[in-house]
């Protein structure tokens, strides 16, 4: 694998390979010196064209704990603001000895074409509306520990589908690893030409919440996301969270082992209540958490050597 751009990237063996070597990674975050060498001598560059707290932040730690070397750029501050084409300004950073790109942009697309232009290893850290799969690795992982196997359990995805680049990659990533899938959403905020897709793909679809809910193993609720939206979706947003919004009677019709996830940032009140984004099933924190495991395993097997990391690690301060 040279790059990740996409869940499509990934086998699924690598996929497991992934989670594997994430759960490696996970009793780092508990030791008290948080540092293994593997990365020891590379050069990552997080490079974010639009707003982000989990994915830059998380990126960053996992490049940090495994020795690497991190360089933070965002669009604010840099060159871009004084109409630097974004290949000059990619061209511009790789110059200077890059080994690992990871890049968050508005544009569906920018970073397969980014991954065309250098020769770091690219990390699509979501562009516009197509993908995010390290965010779905990361959901994942966190649905794998909590279940088990993925094979026939149920995830229902829930919100704004159509501006949604996590919902794109976990259909994907669910669907590859033996999970039934229904997606939720109001007809206008459904994707045009899902029906053709999801019959392909092997998911399926629903406007109404309250027929999926009591038969999900898990339930991803989506923000609706005002930003990428050029006209009104639904009549009023108090209309939006009484139609589709996960509350605590809704959350007392889910299976009792059934876990809410959120890919943050929530919107209480809107997508979601305070009720359940903090109740125990809530398991918003714990998925940010498992992003530090997975973004260390993306950046080791994109940019490490062929040693297990941990293993590695260990041998290297016993020297
Ligand atoms: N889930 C997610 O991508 O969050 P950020 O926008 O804060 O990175």
């Amino acid at each position: 694998m040279k790059h990740l751009l996409s869940i499509d990237d990934l086998s699924t063996d690598e996929i497991l390979q992934l989670f594997e070597t994430a759960a490696d990674m996970h009793d780092v975050q508990s030791r008290e010196v948080k540092k293994l060498p593997a990365l020891r001598g590379r050069t990552v560059v997080n490079m974010f064209f639009e707003d982000s707290t989990r994915t830059r932040s998380s990126f960053e730690i996992a490049g940090k704990w495994l020795s690497a070397d991190v360089i933070n750029v965002s669009a604010k501050g840099s060159s871009t603001s004084k109409g630097e084409s974004l290949r000059d300004t990619v061209l511009t950073v790789c110059a200077m000895g890059v080994d690992g790109l990871v890049i968050r942009h508005p544009a569906s697309g920018a970073a397969v074409q980014v991954s065309q232009w250098v020769d770091a290893a690219v990390v699509n850290a979501g562009d516009g509306m197509h993908e995010h799969p390290t965010q779905a690795l990361l959901d994942a992982y966190t649905l794998q520990r909590h279940l088990g196997s993925l094979e026939g359990r149920h995830v229902a995805i829930i919100g704004d589908l159509t501006h949604s680049r996590v919902f794109r990659s976990n259909v994907q990533c669910l669907t590859r690893l033996g999970a039934r899938v229904t997606v939720v959403a109001p007809p206008t905020l459904m994707p045009s030409g899902i029906g053709a897709w999801s019959a392909a793909a092997g998911f399926e679809t629903s406007y109404d919440i309250d027929a999926v809910l009591p038969e999900a193993d898990a339930v991803m609720m989506l923000r609706v996301q005002r930003e990428r939206m050029n006209a009104a979706f639904f009549p009023t947003e108090r209309e939006y969270s009484r139609r589709y919004g996960l509350d605590g009677d809704r959350m007392a019709r889910m299976p009792e082992h059934a876990i809410v996830m959120h890919p943050g940032p929530m919107v209480r009140g809107m997508e979601i209540t305070a009720e359940v984004a903090d109740s125990e099933r809530c398991t918003v924190v714990e998925q940010v958490a498992n992003g530090v495991s997975i973004r260390m395993a993306v950046l080791y097997l994109l940019l490490g050597g062929n040693e297990p990391a941990v293993t590695h690690a260990r041998t290297t301060e016993e020297k």
